[in-house]
C-alpha cells in the first residue's frame, strides 16, 4: 500500500466510526477513533472533559491524540467532526494518510444523533441550528483536506466502504 495512513473526517453522525471499522476489517489494517483514545488516555469521558475543560481543552487533547496516532502506519484513523478545525491537525493529516470525507445531509445527521447524549455540542434546544452552524464553517474545511470524497446518505455503509476502497485503487 503506498499510503500510510486513512483518516476519516466529517460531521456528527456521518458514520465515521461504523464506516471505519468496516474498512478496517476489509483491509485488514488497525482501526482507531481518536475520541476513544482521548477517553482511554484520560479515563474520562468526552461530555465530561468538555465539562471540566471547555471545548478549548478538549482541542488540545484531540491534538495531541491525532499527533501520536498519526506516527503510525497502517491505521485507519476516525475523527472527531471538529478535528479539521485547527491547522497543525489538517496538516498532520495530509502529510501522513490519505483523507476521506464522508459527506451527509444534516437531515442525516439528526436521524443518527437524536437520542445520543455523548455529543456535547448537540446538548441543546435547537441541534439542527447547530449542526447547520458548523457544517457552514466546516464544511469548506473538510472538501479542503479531502483526497475523496463520498457520499454516505444514499447507501448502506458496507456500500460505502466498497465505494472507498474502488476510489483508494483509483488514486493509490
Ligand atoms: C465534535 C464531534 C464529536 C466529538 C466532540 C466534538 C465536533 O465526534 O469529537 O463531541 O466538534 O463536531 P463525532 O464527530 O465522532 O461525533
Amino acid at each position: 500500500m503506498r499510503y500510510k495512513n486513512l483518516t476519516l473526517v466529517g460531521p456528527m453522525g456521518a458514520g465515521k466510526s461504523t464506516i471505519g471499522r468496516l474498512l478496517a476489517k476489509e483491509l485488514q489494517l488497525s482501526f482507531k477513533d481518536s475520541d476513544r483514545e482521548i477517553e482511554e488516555r484520560t479515563g474520562a469521558s468526552i461530555p465530561l472533559i468538555f465539562d471540566l475543560e471547555g471545548e478549548e481543552g478538549f482541542r488540545v487533547r484531540e491534538e495531541q491524540a491525532i499527533g501520536d496516532l498519526l506516527q503510525e502506519s497502517g491505521l485507519i484513523l476516525a475523527t472527531g467532526g471538529g478535528a479539521i478545525l485547527k491547522p497543525e491537525n489538517r496538516k498532520i493529516m495530509a502529510s501522513r494518510s490519505i483523507v476521506i470525507y464522508l459527506h451527509t445531509s444534516v437531515e442525516h445527521q439528526l436521524e443518527r444523533t437524536a437520542r445520543d447524549k455523548s455529543r456535547p455540542l448537540l446538548q441543546t434546544e435547537n441541534p439542527r441550528k447547530v449542526l447547520e452552524d458548523l457544517l457552514e464553517i466546516r464544511e469548506p474545511l473538510y472538501r479542503e483536506i479531502a483526497d475523496i470524497i463520498i457520499e454516505t446518505d444514499t447507501r448502506p455503509p458496507r456500500l460505502v466502504v466498497q465505494e472507498i476502497i474502488a476510489q483508494l485503487a483509483a488514486i493509490a
